[in-house]
C-alpha cells in the first residue's frame, strides 16, 4: 500500500512513521509551508514532496485538485494527516472517502481545533491525551479509531505536556496506521 503524509510543521510524527517498519511505502509528503522542517525530513528520506502555498491558488478546490493529481501519480491509497493545519475539502474527501486519518493532541471530542494543548491547560483538566480518527468535513470530528490518555501533573506547562503528547503520538500513530493497513 502507498501512503501520503500531509504536514505543515516540524513533522516529528512524519518522522516516527518513516522510522517504523510498515507494510506500506511512504510515497509522498504534501506540505503547505515551504519552510517547514517536514520538507527537510522528506528530502533526507528520499520521499517525493508536493509543496504548495494556498495563496498561490484561487481557492481550496484549486490546490486540492493539484494535490489529487500528485496522489494519483504516486498511486496513494491512504492519507495520513500529521500536523496539517488545513481543513480537508470536498475534493479530497470525495476522492479518499474513509481513507484519510488524523492525529489530534487531545481526547476528542474535547478541545478540537487549534492549540488543543493550551485549551486543556486553560480548562485545568487532570487528564488529556491523543486521538487518532477518520477525517470528515468537520474540524477534528470524524469517527474515533484510537485514543490514549495522559495524566497532567500539578505543574504541567505547555512544553512539558507537548513533550508527553509527542512521546505518545510517535508510538501510537505508526501502530494505528499499521493496523489500518491489515
Ligand atoms: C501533533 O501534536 C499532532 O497531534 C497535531 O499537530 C502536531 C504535529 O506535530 N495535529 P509534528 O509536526 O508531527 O511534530
Amino acid at each position: 500500500k502507498k501512503i501520503a503524509v500531509f504536514a505543515s510543521g516540524s513533522g516529528s510524527n512524519f518522522q516516527a512513521i518513516l522510522d517504523t517498519q510498515l507494510d506500506a511505502e511512504i510515497s509522498l509528503l504534501v506540505c503547505d509551508k515551504p519552510q517547514a522542517f517536514c520538507v527537510e525530513r522528506a528530502k533526507k528520506a528520499d520521499v517525493p514532496t508536493f509543496v504548495f502555498q494556498a495563496k498561490d491558488y484561487a481557492d481550496k478546490e484549486a490546490y486540492e485538485l493539484e494535490i489529487l493529481h500528485s496522489l494519483k501519480k504516486y498511486g496513494v491509497e491512504l492519507i495520513v494527516l500529521a500536523g496539517y493545519m488545513r481543513l480537508i475539502g470536498p475534493t479530497l474527501l470525495q476522492a479518499f472517502e474513509g481513507k484519510i486519518v488524523n492525529i489530534h493532541p487531545s481526547l476528542l471530542p474535547a478541545f478540537p481545533g487549534k492549540d488543543a494543548i493550551g485549551q486543556a491547560l486553560e480548562a485545568k483538566v487532570k487528564v488529556s491525551g491523543v486521538t487518532v480518527h477518520f477525517v470528515d468535513a468537520g474540524m477534528d470530528t470524524g469517527p474515533i479509531i484510537a485514543q490514549k490518555a495522559i495524566e497532567l501533573s500539578e505543574n504541567e506547562t505547555k512544553v512539558s505536556l507537548q513533550t508527553k503528547i509527542h512521546r505518545i503520538e510517535h508510538e501510537l500513530y505508526p501502530k494505528v496506521i499499521q493496523g489500518l493497513l491489515q
